[in-house]
């Protein structure tokens, strides 16, 4: 299942996601917002990354206007590395060497095809492992060491 979150400047392109996934037979879950209004980008990164570090979710995708302030929400959270991505090669190589596990888009960045294939890049391909798990290792025992959001 993936977690999937906006505010007012992503509605637009969350909506068109989330029809992709129902074509594709992908499961979500939407954690809003649910209307075009003015909300606050952190109130909707906080529960869709909940969902992702908890295990609930296998992955999340969380689009603002430019993806940048929904990231930086996103990274606060423990077990949660997020990534803003504007291009193929960036989202296929976070999640190859970063492990990222949340995708934040920029709804006023990117045309909905390209969003749409960066999405399916996202959640198509694998972690490789190896020296990047040590890599990897090392972020999160900053945030362990830093006692940082629980
Ligand atoms: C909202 O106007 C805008 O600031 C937000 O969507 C996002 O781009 C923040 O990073």
């Amino acid at each position: 299942m993936i977690a999937i979150g906006c505010d007012h400047g992503g509605f637009d392109l969350q909506q068109k996601i989330m029809s992709h996934f129902e074509e594709k037979g992908i499961q979500y879950k939407n954690f809003g917002t649910y209307e075009c209004k003015s909300v606050d980008y952190p109130d909707i990164a906080l529960p869709v990354c909940k969902c992702v570090s908890s295990g609930e979710a296998r992955l999340g995708i969380l689009v603002c206007g430019t993806g940048i302030g929904m990231s930086i929400a996103a990274n606060k959270v423990n077990g949660i590395r997020a990534a803003v991505c504007t291009d193929h090669f960036s989202t296929k190589f976070t999640r190859l060497h970063n492990n990222t596990n949340v995708l934040c888009l920029g709804g006023r960045v990117l045309g909905d095809a390209m969003a749409l294939e960066l999405v399916d890049l996202f959640l198509e391909t694998q972690f490789e492992g190896g020296r990047h798990q040590t890599r990897v290792d090392k972020i999160m025992k900053i945030e362990k060491d830093e006692h940082r959001y629980e």
